[in-house]
């Protein structure tokens, strides 16, 4: 009795024993083994791009793996969706199509290297808002990631790599020598609920992210370094795109760390579609030869409410710039900036009507865009250069230009007039140095930053995760 009551105790425990132990190890491995990230929607199937025989020596072409996986797991877009693991490893690759209701998700220590073998970047037609190619007057290349007429679209990580090596399609656009334009890192299409986020991306052989006719897009946590002298490595671009947040982004860049666009001269006006309800936030931008912000220059199926608040920029060109000419048609209103922290700048504010590059000879002299409601506040600059250059078109004012709480330190070493305005004109208060004589003083003003929200801005994501 005593025998079988000791062995009921022992057996008890052991039971409990076991019990806590695989409750520790249930634990140990949903921790270890679970990778959660943030995302507008999630999905029920998962696959490893190394399920697709890839290979991550950095030496592979991975062109067709991407495709072929993308396109296999187009088949769950009606079931729930799939997400698409990279791992860690350098996934050498040329351009890839995405899919819907989709999700490239890379790892930690993930890079995609963007290769230099330009037969892995097909042609695609010209852009129709822009009749040509930017860099040539024939069609362009497809950017390594590229999305057309989709649908709930997520490129995100933890914080992995997109490299597009692009020096050397730096080099053949300075030397004159492309006959198809450079292709984008990503750009995409006629698509709506696309988020890009927590990645970063170097190197892009021109611009980087190019949302173009599409909506509802997050971008967001994205770092993005190019060389300062790089060709046109623009960060983000929206361009004829409704309902956009970007926020949180560090971008280091050879050209404008975000460039607002909306098509060029005919072929913009034509197409007609505006980028419009735009918001960034939390920016932080080095561009020595460009602006942290620009609007435009094409701008020609008009940019209206955009909203920027929270923007550092250091050694900078110019914080915000609306570039524009004629020819251009369109319009650039109801621009809202509050809360710019700049350092070392050439400018603060810049308007230029006279940017003329134009897609071909046949613009419409007529087209004569309209800048107005431009409205800046709370701005604190330190080591400017020149505190405006702002000049509108001849005959063609630039309007309702508002600044109030601006405190602009220059730097003493150029012997230059701090403000020089033509053909603009507006109101100020409360701006440090004295604004020209076209911006006078009305005492007690505070430029408008509109209190109402915009869905974009409620947008929230869900919690995901993956077996890892
Ligand atoms: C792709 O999808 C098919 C089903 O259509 C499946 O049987 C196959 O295993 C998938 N290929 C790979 C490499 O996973
Ligand atoms: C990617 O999409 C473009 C545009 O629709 C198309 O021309 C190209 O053939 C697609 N590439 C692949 C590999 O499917
Ligand atoms: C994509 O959408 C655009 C605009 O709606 C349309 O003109 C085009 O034909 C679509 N392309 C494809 C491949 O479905
Ligand atoms: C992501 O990586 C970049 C490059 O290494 C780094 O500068 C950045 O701080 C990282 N971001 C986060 C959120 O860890
Ligand atoms: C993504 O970045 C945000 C900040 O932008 C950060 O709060 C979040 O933890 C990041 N998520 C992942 C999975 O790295
Ligand atoms: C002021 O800015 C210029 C660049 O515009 C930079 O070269 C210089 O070092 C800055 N001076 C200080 C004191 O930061
Ligand atoms: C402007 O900023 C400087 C230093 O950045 C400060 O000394 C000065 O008081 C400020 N002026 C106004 C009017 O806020
Ligand atoms: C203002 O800028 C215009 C155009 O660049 C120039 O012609 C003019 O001389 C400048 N005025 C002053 C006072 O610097």
């Amino acid at each position: 009795m005593g025998l079988s009551l000791k062995f009921k105790t022992n057996v008890l425990s052991a039971i409990v024993i076991l019990g806590i132990l695989s409750l520790r190890v249930a634990e140990c491995s949903s921790n270890a083994e679970k990778l959660v990230y943030q995302a507008i929607n999630c999905r029920k199937h998962t696959a490893f791009l190394t399920d697709f025989g890839a290979v991550g020596d950095g030496k592979t072409l991975n062109t067709k793996v991407f495709n072929s996986a993308i396109r296999n797991l187009s088949r769950y877009a009606s079931d729930g969706g799939a997400q698409l693991i990279v791992p860690p490893g350098k996934w050498l690759t040329g351009s890839f199509n995405l899919t819907s209701h989709f999700t490239l998700f890379l790892e930690k220590g993930a890079v995609i290297l963007g290769t230099q073998d330009e037969s892995q970047w097909p042609p695609l037609a010209v852009l129709p808002s822009y009749g040509r190619g930017r860099d040539a007057p024939g069609g362009r290349l497809s950017a390594l990631i590229f999305g057309t007429n989709l649908t709930d679209v997520i490129i995100t990580g933890n914080n992995g790599t997109i490299n597009g090596q692009g020096a050397i399609w730096w080099d053949k656009f300075r030397a004159g020598k492309l006959t198809l334009t450079r292709p984008y890192m990503i750009e995409i299409m006629y698509s709506n609920q696309i988020q890009i986020s927590n990645l970063t991306l170097l190197d892009s052989p021109s611009w980087f992210v190019h949302p173009i006719y599409s909506s509802d897009i997050l971008i967001t946590g994205l770092t993005i370094l190019a060389s300062i002298y790089s060709a046109n490595t623009d960060g983000v671009d929206p361009d004829s795109c409704s309902n956009v947040r970007i926020e949180d982004c560090y971008i280091v860049s050879g050209d404008d760390c975000i460039a607002v666009k909306s098509g060029w001269d005919q072929y913009g006006i034509k197409v007609g579609m505006p980028t419009q309800h735009l918001f960034i936030r939390r920016l932080t931008c080095i561009s020595p030869f460009s602006a942290a912000i620009a609007l435009g220059s094409e701008m020609s199926g008009g940019i209206e409410d955009v909203r920027a608040e929270d923007i550092t920029a250091i050694d900078t060109e110019s914080a915000i710039r609306i570039k524009t000419a004629v020819g251009r048609g369109g319009y650039v209103k109801n621009i809202f900036a509050r809360k710019l922290t700049l350092k070392n700048m050439k400018y603060v504010f810049r308007t230029a009507g006279n940017y003329n590059q134009h897609p071909d000879s046949n613009f419409d002299p007529k087209a004569i865009p309209q800048i107005t409601g431009i409205n800046y506040r709370e701005v604190v600059a330190t080591n400017v250069t020149y505190a405006g250059r702002l000049f509108g078109i001849k005959g063609d004012p630039f309007t309702a230009i508002c600044m109030s709480e601006v405190n602009i330190s220059m730097n003493q070493k150029e012997n230059e007039l701090p403000w020089n305005c033509t053909d603009i004109t507006g109101v100020t208060s409360d701006v440090t140095p004295k604004p020209c004589a076209s911006l006078p003083e009305k005492k007690g003003v505070t430029c408008l930053f509109p209190y109402d929200k915009q869905p974009i801005e409620d947008v929230q994501t869900k919690t995901c995760s993956y077996a890892h």
